[in-house]
């Protein structure tokens, strides 16, 4: 199957001389084209793992197996841009200089609604402008897998709501394949085809979300019905 195959995977960290078993043996297999959620409370071992499907650090045991063609995309909880460089070279700053396609980066800062703010430097836009820059700089390099890590956390109610609907409907255009990392319940259930509950190191329960619907009803019944699920098994 294509995607992406965690076997096993394990990692420990040294803490004043102490052992901390972050990930005890998570296997996890995360489908190509689709939003699969992590979510879990803060401290559960959600970076850690993201870290290690991009490669930003190694497991400790394990295997993460990737489907041959792969190119991925990282959006951290913080914006991380260059204060220096305005919107446009904040977003094709990862790219090579003869790789730059402007008409495709055009569209691509349009689509996340920053017509017009192309010469803005970052301080001179609101959290959710600078987050939404971020997300430009991961869409402009093409990726076919993006690692999110709480990419709304920092954002407002309303920002959030629209940013969360702009992903839908970006991966649905682009067909990508998204892991995303979150500790709202509400926003997995909004985003995630898979919802993986990560506790104590394990993976706790998997739902698999197989609606057409790209607006979701939070408040129909069977999202009612599967929030109070995922609340009785993070024990809330
Ligand atoms: N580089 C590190 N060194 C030591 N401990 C770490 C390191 N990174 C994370 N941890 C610890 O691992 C646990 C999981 O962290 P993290 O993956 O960031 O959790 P989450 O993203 O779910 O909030 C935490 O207890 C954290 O303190
Ligand atoms: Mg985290």
């Amino acid at each position: 199957m294509a995607g992406i195959k965690l076997k096993n995977i394990q990692k420990s960290y040294l803490v004043d001389d102490r052992t901390l078993d972050v990930l005890k043996g998570i296997d996890l297999q995360i489908p190509e084209k689709s939003i699969t959620v992590v979510l879990g409370r803060s401290g559960c071992g959600k970076t850690t793992l993201l870290r290690l499907v991009g490669g930003l650090e190694e497991a400790d045991a394990g295997e993460i197996l990737f489907d041959a063609t792969h190119k991925t995309a990282y959006v951290f909880q913080e914006s991380r841009l260059m204060p220096w460089l305005h919107v446009w070279d904040n977003v094709v700053f990862g790219l090579k200089k003869q790789h730059i396609d402007k008409t495709a980066v055009q569209n691509i800062i349009d689509t996340v609604g920053l017509k017009g703010f192309e010469k803005a430097y970052p301080h001179q836009l609101s959290g959710g402008m600078q987050q939404r820059t971020a997300i430009a700089r991961a869409l402009a390099y093409d990726p076919s897998f993006i690692m999110m890590d709480e990419p709304f956390a920092a954002l407002d109610y309303f920002t959030r709501d629209q940013m969360q609907k702009e992903l839908i409907r970006l991966q649905q255009n682009r067909g990508a394949s998204i892991l995303f990392v979150t500790h709202s319940i509400d926003e997995a259930l909004l985003l995630g085809h898979k919802i993986v509950i990560i506790e104590d190191g394990q993976i706790k329960r998997e739902f698999q979300i197989d609606t057409e619907q790209t607006e979701r009803d939070l408040l129909s019944p069977f999202f009612i019905d599967l929030k109070r699920e995922i609340i009785n098994e993070l024990d809330l």
